[in-house]
């Protein structure tokens, strides 16, 4: 950890820039998704982070992988954070943050031969949910094994699978009518359209899932 970007307040506690967005639910999972990816990005090289947020996963996830390059990337408003939480780590396997709105017609060029998102389909509408799949299909499509891991609630069915689920998805529709939490079989669907198959769906706590989908059979 970086002295230099630390800061003592008058409550005596050594405190982060203000700068460096914090999001509490990053603390928590972090750890059962570390589990996941020890496993499914074990052979991987390159991962493109999709809706990094405010950086911490990446992080975290790209010093305990060190094999990995992991390419974070959101929409512009978020760089800055991003940056702030990489310029603090000083990990070498963490390069710049990229511009990536899934609905840009072309995406920047990364070398990945995995995708990683967390949290991010229950919030972009459904014509940014099919765009991301076409997005990680054309990512992916030179990458032989590729794998996409996205972790977050999903119904099975079209059914929660918790009340708290139940609750989180009308909130997030009030909040947006575009958001709502997904169908993993309609994401399969999408999947599958881009040769990928659901290798994989690990339960994680409070009611969230990681599904992991590889390339080939
Ligand atoms: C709830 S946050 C999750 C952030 C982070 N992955 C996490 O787990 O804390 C949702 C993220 O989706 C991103 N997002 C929303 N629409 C997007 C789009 N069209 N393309 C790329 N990212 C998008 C937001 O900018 C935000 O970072």
């Amino acid at each position: 950890m970086g002295a230099a970007s630390w800061f003592v307040l008058h409550d005596g506690h050594m405190h982060s820039p203000p700068t460096r967005p914090h999001a509490p639910a990053c603390d928590r999972n972090r750890e059962p998704i570390l589990g996941v990816l020890r496993d499914h990005f074990a052979d991987r090289r390159c991962v493109l982070e999709i809706a990094s947020g405010t950086g911490q996963h990446a992080v975290h996830f790209a010093a305990a992988l060190p094999w990995l390059g992991w390419q974070t990337s959101d929409l512009a408003d978020n760089l800055p954070g991003i940056r702030a939480w990489l310029a603090e780590a000083g990990l070498p396997n963490t390069p710049p943050p990229l511009v990536l709105d899934v609905l840009q017609p072309a995406w920047p060029v990364v070398a990945a031969d995995a995708v990683f998102t967390a949290n991010s389909l229950h919030i972009m509408g459904m014509d940014a949910v099919e765009a991301f799949f076409r997005g990680v299909g054309r990512v992916l499509a030179s990458a032989p094994g590729g794998v996409l891991v996205a972790y977050g609630p999903f119904n099975y069915d079209g059914r929660w699978t918790s009340d708290s689920n139940r609750d989180f998805d009308a909130w997030l529709k009030a909040r947006d009518p575009r958001s709502g939490i997904r169908d993993l079989e309609h994401c399969n669907v999408l999947a599958m359209a881009e040769g990928l198959r659901l290798a994989a769906d690990v339960a994680m706590p409070a009611n969230n899932r990681c599904l992991v989908w590889r390339r080939g059979s």
